[in-house]
């Protein structure tokens, strides 16, 4: 079976010319829940936009078995959905129906499966009841399983998320891995939250200044103090 990822010897600068990604190398499973831990600015952005295609740098990124080229870009946006960091950058029609049937409305599929697609993103991530509401009157964390419910509709193999603990309360942190923790699908989780990271991942890398310093099991990697420190990171409390 192919690999959900493979990314090789990749690079990529901003056109200002800052060098966010370094001749990154990467290999992921299907299935994986994997964390990309590192500081502000280490380029864990930049690289789940080169996961799906929104970067073209050097070197080549395989998701699924499709290398991503212009040709296969549409079948790989089906396999690989990214929540983005600001979910309200994600939730833009008048109804939260609205904003999760837009994926599967865009892919063709008849109304009944679009209503079916929806109604089970919802339940998934608990907001059934807010199928007819205005996305920006949600609260923090209802947005965010909103935004969640706009990539689930589309049924992905893989999802992406940019510090989706970012802004969440305890509660809804908390509410939050128990959601990520039970989908089947391969999630690949960008945070610098090392508790967030330890509580859903069974895999960390850790990425600064565009390199890959660290590549393994991620209470291994999380519980190195050492290594922690040196690149503005802590170990989570439950490993410590
Ligand atoms: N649009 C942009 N133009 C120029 N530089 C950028 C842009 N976005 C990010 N960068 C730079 O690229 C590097 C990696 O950023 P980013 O991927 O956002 O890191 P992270 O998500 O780990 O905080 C940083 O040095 C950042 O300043
Ligand atoms: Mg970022």
């Amino acid at each position: 079976m192919a690999k959900a990822i493979e990314i090789e010897n990749f690079s990529y600068a901003y056109p200002d010319g800052t060098v966010a990604l370094d001749k990154i190398n990467l290999s992921l499973e299907h299935g994986r829940k994997l964390a990309l831990i590192g500081p502000n600015g280490a380029g864990k952005s930049t690289l789940l936009l080169a996961m799906a295609g929104f970067v073209k740098g050097t070197g080549r990124v395989v998701v699924d078995g499709l290398e991503i080229n212009r040709k296969n870009l549409k079948k790989i946006r089906a396999r690989l959905c990214s929540c983005l960091e600001n979910p309200d950058d994600q939730l833009f029609m008048p109804t939260l129906f609205d904003d999760i049937a837009f994926g599967p409305l865009n892919m063709g599929l008849t109304p009944e499966e679009v209503k079916a697609r929806v109604g089970d993103a919802l339940q998934t991530v608990g907001l059934t009841e807010m199928v007819d509401k205005a996305p920006h009157h949600l609260s923090a964390g209802q947005k965010r399983a909103a935004a969640i419910a706009t990539v689930l509709s589309m049924a992905p193999k893989i999802i992406t998320l940019d510090e989706p603990d970012g802004s969440l309360d305890p509660r809804n942190r908390n509410n939050l891995l128990k959601l990520l923790a039970s989908l089947p699908q391969t999630l690949i989780i960008a945070t610098c939250n090392m508790n967030f990271a330890a509580a859903l991942a069974d895999r960390a890398v850790l990425v600064d200044k565009g390199r890959i310093i660290a590549d393994g099991d991620a209470k291994e990697i999380m519980s190195d103090s050492k290594l922690m420190t040196e690149h503005g990171l802590e170990v989570p409390g439950t490993i410590r």
